[in-house]
C-alpha cells in the first residue's frame, strides 16, 4: 500500500552506511531529522534553501526520475562543495516509492578538512 516504508541508504561523509525507512512524501532532510541519522552539520536551515548543507548525491537512474530542480534550488546548489552532477539537495527532494532501496551519497567536504586536520595533529 502507499503506507509501505521506503528503505534508503545514506552514506555518511566518514564511508559508513546508515540504512534507514521513509514515508512517502517526507523529504530526505525530514528522514535524516525524524531517523535521528548522525549526519555531522546536515540541515543547516532547516530546509528553508538558505545552506547547502543538505547536499547528496544520487545514482544516476534515480536522479533522473526525480522532480525537476526548482530555480532557487539550483541557485543554493551552486555554492555547494563537491557539486556532482547527480546533485540535488535533501531538502527539496521527496520520497517515492520508486526510490525504494535508494543509495545516496553525503558530499565528505564538510568533515573532510577537519579530519584532515585532526590527523595532522595526530602525526
Ligand atoms: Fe538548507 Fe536544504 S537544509 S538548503
Amino acid at each position: 500500500s502507499s503506507a509501505d516504508p521506503v528503505t534508503v541508504h545514506f552514506i555518511n561523509r566518514d564511508g559508513e552506511r546508515l540504512t534507514t525507512t521513509a514515508k512517502e512524501g517526507e523529504s530526505l532532510l525530514e528522514v535524516v531529522v525524524n531517523q535521528n541519522l548522525a549526519i555531522d552539520g546536515f540541515g543547516a536551515c532547516e530546509g528553508t534553501l538558505a545552506c547547502s548543507t543538505c547536499h547528496l548525491i544520487f545514482e544516476k537512474d534515480v536522479f533522473q526520475k526525480l522532480d525537476a530542480i526548482s530555480d532557487e534550488e539550483m541557485d543554493m546548489l551552486d555554492l555547494a562543495y563537491g557539486l556532482t552532477e547527480t546533485s540535488r539537495l535533501g531538502c527539496q527532494v521527496r520520497i517515492k516509492k520508486l526510490m525504494d532501496g535508494l543509495t545516496v551519497q553525503v558530499p565528505v567536504e564538510v568533515s573532510d578538512i577537519r579530519s584532515q586536520l585532526e590527523a595532522g595533529k595526530q602525526s
